[in-house]
């Protein structure tokens, strides 16, 4: 379906009451400008994009592009739907400080300005887990530290998406 005509649907629902938000998902920097360019596109409330510790992509454009628009990014499959956590620095570095790799995969997102993160667990200990990294943020130090394991984008590249 045409763009315009999806926006025209998604704003007919929310002014019937039937939704209160809309957003969109994997829009890189040129479908968000296409988007805003469209009648009522600016009423998006989020874009849902791959962005983790280990997928940096979004941080050369996009991210800037949303910030700037107050959008925030929502972070779908903030541990690359389980790999991440398998990645042994990150292991390494969790476990010197007590913490989870999950904690410090959601920490670090959680630092992140404008960012909402939705990470998956099929286990209550898992959630629990997750919910724990509220109460260990990561500082400064630590997030530098992260920047030199894992490092942002140097440069352009297609948007990443699963
Ligand atoms: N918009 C899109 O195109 C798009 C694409 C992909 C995903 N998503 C959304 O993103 C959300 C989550 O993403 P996702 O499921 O792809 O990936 P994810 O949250 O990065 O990873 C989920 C995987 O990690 C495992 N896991 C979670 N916590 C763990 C822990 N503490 N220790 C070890 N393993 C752990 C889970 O296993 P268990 O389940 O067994 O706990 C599951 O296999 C979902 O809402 C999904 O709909 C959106």
């Amino acid at each position: 379906m045409p763009l315009d005509e999806t926006v025209e649907a998604f704003e007919a629902l929310r002014r019937a009451g039937k939704i209160r938000h809309w957003g969109v998902s994997n829009f890189d920097t040129q479908a968000m400008q296409t988007l805003w360019r469209t009648p009522g596109g600016e009423a998006a409330q989020t874009n849902q994009v791959l962005y983790n510790i280990g997928e940096r992509g979004i941080e050369w454009d996009l991210q800037s592009w949303l910030r700037t628009r107050g959008v925030p990014v929502m972070a779908y499959s903030p541990f690359d739907q389980g790999r991440l956590l398998k990645n042994a620095a990150l292991q390494a570095f969790a476990r010197e400080r007590g913490m989870a790799p999950a904690q410090v995969a959601i920490g670090w997102l959680l630092a992140q300005e404008g960012v909402i993160a939705i990470p998956k667990a099929g286990h209550a200990d898992r959630l629990r887990e997750h919910a724990g990294a509220l109460a260990k943020p990561l500082s400064k130090e630590e997030l530098d530290a992260l920047d030199g394991i894992f490092t942002p984008p140097e440069g352009a590249r297609p948007l990443a998406m699963l």
